[in-house]
């Protein structure tokens, strides 16, 4: 993919998936600007649950923007039992209304000459974990947005997908849940968990012109897990 002479944001650049989000742009030649919430270095910073601060940021990237990839996030682990009203809000906040606020803020800048908005979902968008009520909900809720997205700003050249993910490498990871990443490399067809570049080059298609007839979809990423059988 040759992406020379656009330019891409990637929120949450600062993670573990957008980070290689950004990286597989940049290798594939866009110009990449890169946001965090509070990391420090190369990046333009903004928490995305304030509307007004997502505004701020596109307004910050001037020039044409051809491409957003939405990676901020946040997947805390709690049971329904423990979980308070807070803990759901905050959640949903993070994934689904700043998703909401940088959509309207992205077609906005992108209402002259097109472009593509991908949000990184998750295969638990369609599945259920066990806690991860908020979070499922929150995934499910983004999925049908960019949806209905795809709906009302097609007539203006902008494609609104998503990208979700199966169960992502990380440092420390087999570490912290040995069990769930035994069980991952037992159940996927492909054998291995993801890593970033694979949900980056994912990200790379949907934002080429490879991907010019391609929006309201949602593109799994997680090695056929998702194939398999229940049964
Ligand atoms: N990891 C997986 O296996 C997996 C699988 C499926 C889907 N996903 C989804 O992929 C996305 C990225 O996951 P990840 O594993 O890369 O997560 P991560 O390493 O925890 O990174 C999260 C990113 O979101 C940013 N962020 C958090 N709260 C924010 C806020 N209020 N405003 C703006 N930015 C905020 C963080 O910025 P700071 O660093 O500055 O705090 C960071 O850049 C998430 O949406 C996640 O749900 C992950």
């Amino acid at each position: 993919m040759d992406l020379t002479g656009t330019t891409v944001l990637v929120t949450g650049a600062s993670g573990g998936i957008g980070a290689g989000v950004a990286r597989r742009f940049a290798e594939a030649g866009a110009t990449v600007l890169k946001h965090a919430h509070r990391a420090d270095g190369d990046f333009l910073r903004a928490d995305l649950t304030d509307e007004r601060a997502c505004a701020d940021l596109f307004a910050e990237a001037t020039g044409t923007l051809n491409a957003v990839v939405n990676c901020a996030g946040v997947q805390p682990d709690q049971d329904l039992d423990g979980m308070t009203v807070a803990d759901w809000r905050a959640v949903v906040d993070t994934n689904l209304v700043s998703a909401f606020a940088i959509t309207q803020a992205a077609a906005k800048a992108m209402r002259d000459n097109g472009g593509s908005i991908t949000h990184i979902a998750s295969i638990q968008g369609t599945q259920p974990a066990a806690g991860h009520a908020h979070y499922c909900a929150s995934k499910a809720a983004l999925i049908m947005h960019a949806r209905t997205a795809a709906l009302e700003y097609g007539r203006f050249g902008i494609r609104v997908n998503t990208v979700s993910p199966g169960l992502i490498d990380r440092p420390g990871l087999a570490d912290a849940w040995p069990d769930g990443v035994a069980r991952w490399h037992a159940a996927a067809p492909l054998g291995r968990l993801g890593t970033p570049e694979d949900v980056g080059d994912a990200c790379v298609f949907l934002a080429s012109p490879y991907a010019r007839w391609i929006t309201g979809h949602d593109l799994v990423v997680d090695g056929g897990m998702s194939a398999r059988p229940t049964w």
